[in-house]
């Protein structure tokens, strides 16, 4: 132990120790100037570091690849490089950690957050969290691995318990902590909102001091996702550092008088104080003293990493040769996300991005505008377009519109998130209410849709008259992390080139766990079958068709699951018109996870692009045309009806939870290792992906010298790019338990390694399995456990592709401790 972190608690007075054990406000830990202590400031990831502001505007950022994105990277290199870049940008937004990675496993299909975490599988979640960890911390900003632990929905995800037995949790859910701290020794996790077996992560004390401290030594802090503390000194004794965000409601003078009352014993206090200095020391906040700015870098290597990953994480699933685009044909450029730059999910790890390259802008770069025709053929949103243009805001001190405003102000969109300082401070942020006028000019004369959804009362005027009232009967939904109403739509009749006065009006309510007060209000013209029809004949006369579907930030969002994997709208009859109308129909996603295709059969090609960050329609147009080799490979099994996902069930309580519980009854078989149990063939399996170039693997040796004393094994694999283009394969090593005791899965990817390959070339690879490749966890007696009797190892390109086998085996059991 340190003795400058010893001597400072030493130091320190009760109410000081317990001040840095709370959030001063959003984002930061108070400073303590009389013992020269520095404040401490986080900022949101994964994605990017939005900074000290609100979720929405705020300082511009770099907006990387969402996690899925990464995930398909199969790229641990990459994603290290990543972490690093990001450093750069915490620090230019003057904080000292970022709220990332998130790790959460996808088991549902439907999962909002499912963009966010990288994959189904442990293990690659697991090596691609250390590596974006490492990167981070190796420029000295501390990262929060999050959320710990089973928060793989967010239905009710702020009091639901996730009933997980442990043997799944030691194999799945918990294998990425379990890395993130042994592998890459991070200084931060963040329990999660959920209760874990009935209670809450941030006071579970087996979770956070017998699993995290003692078995994997823990040595850094634990912080609760915000709002997610519910106690004094359960939360203390049990292993949570701090309690964010500040002002504190379960700590401050609770805390203090939890000490002198003897509920919280001293030793307990000062281990936790302990904590927070040397996170203090690790970031460099104790000493920094610095006045807060934040910058806005939109550096060019940030812009090139980001391109290049993009590219790397699309996946090609299915090409008859149309792919790369060849020649100088015209090609029309159709569907909803053409035109919108589709870069990130929703919820916290949104941002203010740099900029955003959409798909169409893209291709006008690449190709040239004159060999294009776009039409969007339908829409994909789940709320009306935001209502952008001028808007005076005039602030009152209560709840009731009533008497003279405080403050004015202005905005330039019909929405607003208000958390922290709202009207420099003249109102209370969580007791005010405030009036937005401005206008609206519509391109068309029709029946428009008007939108609101709000946490806290709303209501939208339009030309005097009430539109949508999101006030008078206000009902929890599941939007602003379901502290919002569901969307309250009306109509009106508008006239084009008119300027048509809006009006809304939005007052606070109490809420019920996260302290906010938000609206969005929207105007949309609904497509119709016309626009449907115009993009058939654009794809006709054209010699390509490729049509940009998927879904946005709205639907693969922080605060609600999706209602089913059906492309929303009118989309999928889109697709199979265009298809019809054009035998070259290429077909690019944009999702954080899978759909049904019904119109796959009869698609030349189809590439999952993600949400791959600022530079998506560059991204994507050098996939398209081939600049760039499309070398993701799918993170999560593409199943070929959302019924055939493990969690799908028509017992409730499985999924999507019911009286507050949520049963993990699949258990281990989560992802591929649910399919192989049932025999499924899904879409597209876990690890697909086709790519330009192609790839042979051949001459798997396996060295198991040590496999009987040590549990450990080397595998060794030619591979070979036996295409004329330069390419990387994604070389993927599988392991079953031939004569299992316990229920195993038939196989678990155990070890990856991508690997770059000029056209022709060929490489030795070798794989290195340690004991725990090999070991299941055995409930009953707690430990993990290599059986004797034999193995075999698989290896190929995918993990419906492995043509390489080979078998090690053993005479003697061996345990291993947790
Ligand atoms: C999310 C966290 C995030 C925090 C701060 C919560 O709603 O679950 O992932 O870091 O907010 O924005």
């Amino acid at each position: 132990m340190n003795d400058r972190i010893e001597q400072l608690a030493d130091l320190m007075t009760l109410e000081e120790k317990v001040s840095i054990l709370s959030g001063e406000d959003f984002w930061s830990v108070p400073a303590i100037p009389r013992l020269g202590i520095g404040k401490l400031r986080v900022t949101d990831g994964p994605n990017g570091a939005r900074g000290g502001g609100s979720l929405i505007g705020g300082v511009k950022s770099a907006s990387f690849p969402v996690g899925i994105a990464l995930g398909a990277t199969w790229n641990a290199a990459l994603v290290e490089e990543i972490g690093a870049a990001l450093a750069d940008e915490v620090k230019s937004k003057n904080a000292h950690m970022l709220l990332a990675p998130t790790v959460n496993i996808h088991r549902s299909v439907t999962n909002g957050r499912n963009f966010e975490c990288y994959s189904e599988d442990p293990i690659l979640s697991g090596d691609l969290a250390v590596a974006y960890i490492v990167g981070l911390q190796g420029q000295g900003i501390g990262a929060t691995i999050k959320h710990f632990a089973g928060n793989e929905s967010e239905i009710e995800r702020t009091t639901i318990s996730s009933e997980i037995d442990e043997r799944s949790l030691r194999e799945i859910y918990l294998i990425p902590f379990e890395w993130a701290v042994k592998k890459a020794h991070t200084w931060g996790v963040m329990s999660s909102y959920n209760r874990l077996n009935g209670t809450f992560t941030s006071e579970h004390n087996w979770l956070l001091t017998d699993v995290l401290r003692r078995e994997w030594g823990y040595d850094g802090v634990v912080m609760s996702d915000w709002f997610g503390s519910h106690s004094t000194a359960e939360t203390v004794n049990a292993g949570l550092d701090l309690e964010m965000p500040g002002p504190p409601r379960d700590r401050g003078q609770k805390l203090i008088d939890a000490v002198k009352s003897g509920a919280v014993s001293e030793a307990t206090l000062r281990q936790r104080v302990i904590a927070m200095l040397r996170l203090m020391q690790r970031v460099g906040s104790l000493d920094d003293h610095r006045d807060f700015q934040e910058a806005a870098n939109d550096r060019p290597e940030h812009r090139a990493l980001i391109r290049r990953a993009g590219a790397e994480a699309a996946v090609l699933l299915k090409n008859n040769g149309v792919l790369p685009l060849k020649g100088e044909g015209s090609i029309a450029v159709i569907g909803p996300n053409a035109k919108i730059a589709q870069i990130m999910g929703g919820g916290s790890a949104q941002l203010n991005a740099h900029y955003r390259i959409s798909p169409w802008q893209g291709l006008v770069d690449a190709v040239g505008e004159e060999r294009l025709r776009f039409a969007p053929g339908c829409t994909n949103h789940r709320f009306e377009p935001v209502l952008r243009g001028s808007f005076r805001v005039e602030y009152f001190a209560n709840q009731t519109l009533a008497g003279k405003p405080v403050h004015i102000g202005s905005q330039d969109e019909a929405q607003a998130f208000w958390i922290g300082q709202v009207a420099e401070g003249k109102v209370d942020p969580l007791h005010f209410s405030a009036r937005l006028t401005g206008s609206f000019t519509p391109d068309t004369t029709g029946t428009h849709r008007v939108g609101i959804y709000s946490a806290g009362f709303a209501k939208v005027h339009v030309d005097g008259k009430l539109v949508a009232d999101a006030w008078t009967n206000w009902t929890k939904g599941r939007t602003f992390f379901e502290e919002g109403c569901d969307e309250v739509v009306g109509t009106v009749d508008l006239e084009a080139g008119r300027a048509h006065e809006v009006v809304i009006e939005f007052a606070t309510k109490d809420f019920a766990t996260l302290g906010l007060a938000a609206f969005a209000a929207g105007i949309g013209l609904p497509l119709g079958n016309e626009a449907i029809a115009e993009a058939v004949l654009a794809a006709r006369n054209a010699d390509t068709a490729i049509v940009f579907v998927g879904r946005n930030g709205e639907w693969d969002t922080e605060g609600s699951d999706l209602p089913s994997i059906d492309l929303p709208g009118r989309q999928n009859e889109l697709v199979a018109a265009i298809a019809n109308a054009n035998p070259n129909t290429i077909v690019v996603l944009q999702t954080g996870g899978p759909v049904e295709m019904p119109w796959i059969g009869s698609v030349a090609a189809l590439i999952q692009a993600w949400y791959p960050g600022q530079e998506a329609g560059n991204a994507i147009a050098d996939v398209l045309l081939g600049v760039a080799e499309p070398s993701g490979r799918l993170p999560q099994t593409f199943p070929v009806r959302w019924a055939d996902n493990p969690a799908h069930s028509q017992d409730r309580e499985v999924y999507p939870g019911q009286e507050g519980k949520v049963r993990y009854e699949e258990g281990i078989f989560v992802g591929y290792r649910h399919y192989d149990r049932l025999g499924l063939t899904p879409l597209f399996p876990f690890g697909f992906g086709l790519g330009y170039a192609r790839f042979a693997v051949a001459d798997l040796t396996i060295d198991d010298a040590e496999f009987e004393a040590e549990g450990s094994v080397m595998a060794g694999v030619t591979v070979t790019n036996v295409s004329e283009r330069d390419g990387a394969a994604v070389l993927q090593l599988y392991v079953s338990d031939d004569v299992a005791s316990d229920p195993r899965p038939a196989k678990e990817l155990k070890a990856f390694r991508k690997v770059q390959l000029k056209a022709g070339e060929s490489r030795q690879v070798t794989m290195a399995l340690d004991a725990r490749a090999f070991a299941f966890f055995r409930a009953q007696s707690r430990h993990w456990l290599v059986e004797d009797g034999s193995f075999t190892l698989r290896v190929g390109l995918s993990s419906a592709d492995l043509p390489l086998s080979g078998t090690v085996s053993r005479r003697t059991t061996l345990m291993l401790p947790v």
